[in-house]
């Protein structure tokens, strides 16, 4: 891994998309190879990663993907919100393989997701505000942290602060909940991320939540959490200071995030390096180097949100977002869409729309959990360049033999404007204005118009190549020609999901 400087100590892996961008398959072999511990420090349940635990693969979402490598401390830190069902769950599993866990750490002053943010985060989205949620309550769970109503991970293990701070934390949300039909709630609460109903108060019209029952079930998750729980930012003050490998494993992706992304349409933490260091206590100053992760050459996005290369546009995002629709039905829906090499699919004759589902197929982009289809668009320079900026210059460039059957491939180089007069800062956007670096804002966003030049596709199975030397030349010059554009270098380069497929910098 000539890439990863002798000397680097805390190695941040970052998405630079909206996340999904394949990071786990590198967290996953820097686990193994190099680092000593590896640390989640934003985010919630709303991100989630494959592991394989035999012939079996589960969805996690809370606990970090080092987790299988007992030698490892697995950190939870202070900027995630910790939904603890989700975690008792996630080490339920591992432990009914009998696999380690003792070396799971969570941070005490961690965000405590509650029932409540789940409900906000589904009354939200049936509203005007609609962002396209995961619904795993993260959103509201943050929003309480900054209202200074929020509870930590601490509060499971102290029951006289928990009923205090969950009995204020309730009456703050009383006059929302009550502009909602009660048995609007009340459905909501029926979900097994609510325990079925467990948490619904039935017989006080003024009440909707039963501060007993949660009470007692959050102390029985404290009971059950409570020797993984403890200070891990003097944890990781003291692995900064006696120099050990410390891999900051990044959630979502930068163009996802509160502070750098396409807001309003971004998660609620900051997904970027700066976000991540503070989630786990560190300082950015602490981080010694950054690999951006980038699929490659197209991109994917959940939820809603301004997508200027997405194949197909609204139509696309239409059906993506659509009620039901899962990986089977789309196969039902479109079943002769598909990339091979006996069937290519070029983009000069079919239409934006299904090259995006073909494109989808063959990259199984579909979330993990849900089966929900991606919404997928063409490699976005002007989004790369702002990432870069945020993120830093290293990249890993993902996924790169999902385009092996294109015979030609288009790369967004920048956009027009074309919406109404706007001001960013002191420049004044006006129709037809041409657009290099992307202002992150999901108004300007949704008025570019993407500038693509077409590249030739390879046409060949890269799958077995392990010598950057050995690729193509025609994908080859599309690395090069990013490079110089974004003025990023590739230092890995992803050409199928194995851990072995994978080139490193020569
Ligand atoms: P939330 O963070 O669940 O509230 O979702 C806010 C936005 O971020 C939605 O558009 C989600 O689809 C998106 N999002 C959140 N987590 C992920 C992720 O891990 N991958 C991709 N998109 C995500």
């Amino acid at each position: 891994m000539n890439w990863l400087n002798e000397s680097t100590r805390t190695l941040a892996v970052i998405g630079l998309h909206f996340g999904d961008e394949g990071k786990g398959k590198f967290v996953d072999k820097l686990t193994t190879d190099w680092a000593d511990i590896v640390a989640r420090g934003t985010g919630g349940a709303n991100a989630g990663h494959t592991i394989c635990i035999g012939d079996e693969k589960h969805v996690f979402h809370l606990i970090p993907s080092g987790i299988l490598h007992p030698g490892k401390l697995n950190v939870i830190g202070n900027g995630v919100a910790v939904d603890p069902r989700v975690v008792v769950e996630e080490l339920d599993i591992l432990k009914s393989k009998n696999l380690a866990t003792d070396h799971l750490r969570i941070a005490y002053n961690a965000h405590l997701v509650l029932p409540s943010h789940l409900v906000i985060d589904r009354l939200r989205e049936s509203g005007s505000g609609k962002v396209g949620s995961t619904l795993r309550g993260v959103g509201p769970t943050y929003v309480d942290h900054y209202r200074r109503i929020g509870l930590q991970v601490r509060d499971l293990r102290n029951k006289d602060a928990l009923w205090k701070k969950l009995k204020l934390n309730l009456e703050e949300h009383a006059c929302f909940m009550r502009s909602f039909d009660r048995e609007v709630i009340r459905d909501i609460m029926e979900h097994e991320h609510l325990l079925e109903g467990a948490y619904f108060r039935p017989n006080d019209l003024n009440v909707v939540f039963d501060s007993d029952a949660i009470v007692e079930q959050y102390l029985a998750y404290g009971r059950l959490l409570a020797q993984h729980i403890e200070d891990t930012d003097a944890l990781m003050y003291q692995a900064v200071k006696s120099g050990q490998r410390i891999l900051l494993e990044g959630a979502q992706g930068t163009l996802l995030s509160e502070r750098y992304g396409t807001y309003p349409y971004v998660t609620a933490s900051d997904c970027t390096t700066t976000g991540l260091a503070q989630g786990v206590g560190l300082s950015v100053r602490d981080v010694d180097q950054t690999l951006g992760i980038a699929k490659a050459f197209y991109m994917s996005r959940v939820g809603g949100g301004p997508f200027p290369t997405e194949m197909g546009g609204e139509k696309s995002e239409r059906w993506c977002a659509k009620e039901g629709v899962t990986r089977d039905v789309e196969l039902r829906e479109y079943p002769s869409v598909s990339i091979s090499k006996t069937n290519p699919i070029d983009s000069t004759t079919t239409e934006d729309f299904f090259m995006g589902v073909a494109i989808r197929r063959h990259g199984n982009e579909y979330g993990a959990t849900t089966g929900r289809p991606r919404r997928v668009g063409w490699f976005d320079l002007p989004l790369l360049r702002h990432a870069a900026h945020v993120v830093g210059r290293d990249i890993a460039l993902t996924m790169l033999d999902v385009l092996d059957a294109c015979p030609e491939i288009k790369i967004c180089t920048g956009y027009i404007y074309a919406g109404p007069d706007q001001w960013v800062g002191n420049r004044q956007l006006t129709d037809g204005h041409v657009i290099s670096c992307a202002v992150p804002m999901a108004d300007i966003l949704e008025h570019c118009e993407p500038l693509y030049k077409v590249f030739p596709g390879w046409m060949s199975d890269i799958t077995g190549i392990r010598s950057r030397k050995d690729l193509p030349r025609e994908l080859l010059n599309i690395v090069s020609f990013i490079e110089s554009e974004a003025r990023v270098t590739t230092r890995v380069l992803s050409v199928g999901p194995d851990r072995e497929q994978t080139i490193f910098d020569e």
